[in-house]
């Protein structure tokens, strides 16, 4: 069965490869078509495109000089993925806890975390909730010390009318499968200082890999396949395959097995492949109906799950959330996890646990149980459910009833 499949996939492979090798002179320019798109609808200069958003992130801590002895503070409610970027440069994660309400830093614990070796203040904007922007930036004003935003999880999100990704000296975006759009995987560097921009510029000269040729035909493979068959339905079957097959070699899966532990593989600065670059130029045109479509699953979320006697999150006014999964508490997180392939309901884990996903091993990344209460309680009961373009009010329907059938947490 193994071998079949391993065959079938090589002779897909070798197809694809040479319409690549046609295509890919033709459309060298996609990545910088997408990089100037996706500046432009954020309203930024510059934009670097790289394979994964992680390597975004290492590309801008590289260019702000972060290394050996420096701490960079985040929320203890991430992805380790979010945490290899600073491991690799020589720094230390310093994590703050979270508020219960948006999953966003905690502002009140910020400026006890600050010390002189502070480099970098990373703002997350949790499932699409932005951060309280004004007190991150008046703190690190204040310190002098520069604040990235984490926007991997937010597009379109708005703070006091202004987008997420445009307060920091720099932002990065994942285009991974989960994310507000994708190119199978993939991620930005956003940034409106022409200094950092110029850094970013030299790194790429100087070090960064080109993505080689099987692994951008298989990344486009996946990407038709995803097309054709990921539904909310099929979402639970898909990811069991995936990850099935992710293990065995047989696709590009959105995280290898050495990136578990902090040290960087050798092929990690890699940048965009021109087929993600197409993927992305197609998304970007599309973005608007995208958070229009995410802001009206968010609403029909809001009215159900308040129908169903949740309560549903008070965000103050001033925020304007775009939410790429929407995130509900339940009674028993595991119960629903386990229950919601059977019921063929797309139901999301994130945050497993502080650094996602629960294998982390946290001692390597500086995190002790206890760190991030708030965090830790928000691991165990939120789950969330989905806002993506092929959702609709069905999906939500059968999603609400399936939480319903959980139970809120008491
Ligand atoms: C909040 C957050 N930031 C960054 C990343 C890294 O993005 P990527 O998978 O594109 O490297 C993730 C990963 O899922 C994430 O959840």
């Amino acid at each position: 069965m193994i071998l079949a499949i391993r065959s079938l996939w090589k002779h897909h492979i070798r197809i694809v490869e040479k319409q690549y090798a046609k295509s890919n002179e033709m459309s060298a320019s996609a990545v910088k078509k997408f990089e100037q798109a996706f500046a432009q609808w954020l309203g930024v200069r510059y934009a670097f495109a790289f394979w994964k958003g992680r390597v975004a992130l290492y590309a801008i801590l590289r260019s702000l000089g972060v290394g050996q002895g420096d701490e960079v503070i985040l929320p203890g409610y991430t992805c380790v993925m979010d945490v290899n970027p600073i491991k690799y440069v020589g720094a230390t994660p310093v994590y703050v806890d979270i508020e219960p309400i948006t999953y966003n830093m905690d502002v009140t614990l910020l400026e006890e975390k600050i010390t002189s070796r502070t480099k970098v203040i990373l703002a997350q904007h949790t499932y699409g909730y932005p951060c309280e922007m004004d007190a991150i930036m008046d703190i690190a004003n204040r310190h002098g010390i520069p604040v990235v935003e984490d926007c991997c999880l937010a597009m379109g999100s708005r703070y006091k009318g202004k987008l997420c990704g445009t307060f920091g000296v720099a932002a990065y975006w994942s285009f991974q499968w989960n994310k507000p759009f994708t190119t199978g995987i993939g991620g930005m560097v956003t940034t409106d200082d022409a200094k950092l921009a110029e850094k970013i510029q030299h790194l790429c000269e100087k070090e960064l890999l080109t993505p080689p040729k099987k692994a951008s035909c298989l990344l486009a493979i996946q990407r038709v396949i995803y097309r054709a068959f990921v539904y909310p339905r099929t979402t639970a079957a898909a990811t069991i395959m995936f990850r099935w097959l992710t293990k065995r070699g047989l696709v590009i899966g959105s995280s290898a097995t050495c990136e578990f532990e902090p040290r960087m593989p050798d092929d990690f600065f890699m940048g965009m492949s021109s087929g993600q670059g197409r993927a992305g130029l197609q998304q970007v045109k599309k973005i608007e109906q995208n958070i229009t479509h995410r802001k009206e699953m968010q609403a029909i979320y809001d009215n159900l799950l308040t129908q169903a006697g949740w309560d549903v999150p008070n965000i103050p006014d001033y925020m304007e959330p775009v939410l790429v999964r929407y995130p509900v508490r339940v009674a028993d997180k595991q119960l629903a996890i386990a229950k919601a392939p059977r019921k063929l309901v797309e139901l999301g884990t994130w945050f497993e646990c502080p650094l996602h996903p629960i294998e982390t091993p946290m001692h390597m990344y500086d995190y002790r149980e206890g760190m991030c209460p708030v965090a830790e309680k928000a691991c165990r009961e939120v789950v969330n459910l989905p806002t993506h373009p092929r959702t609709n009010a069905s999906t939500a329907r059968r999603g609400v009833e399936f939480i319903q059938s959980i139970g809120k947490p008491s």
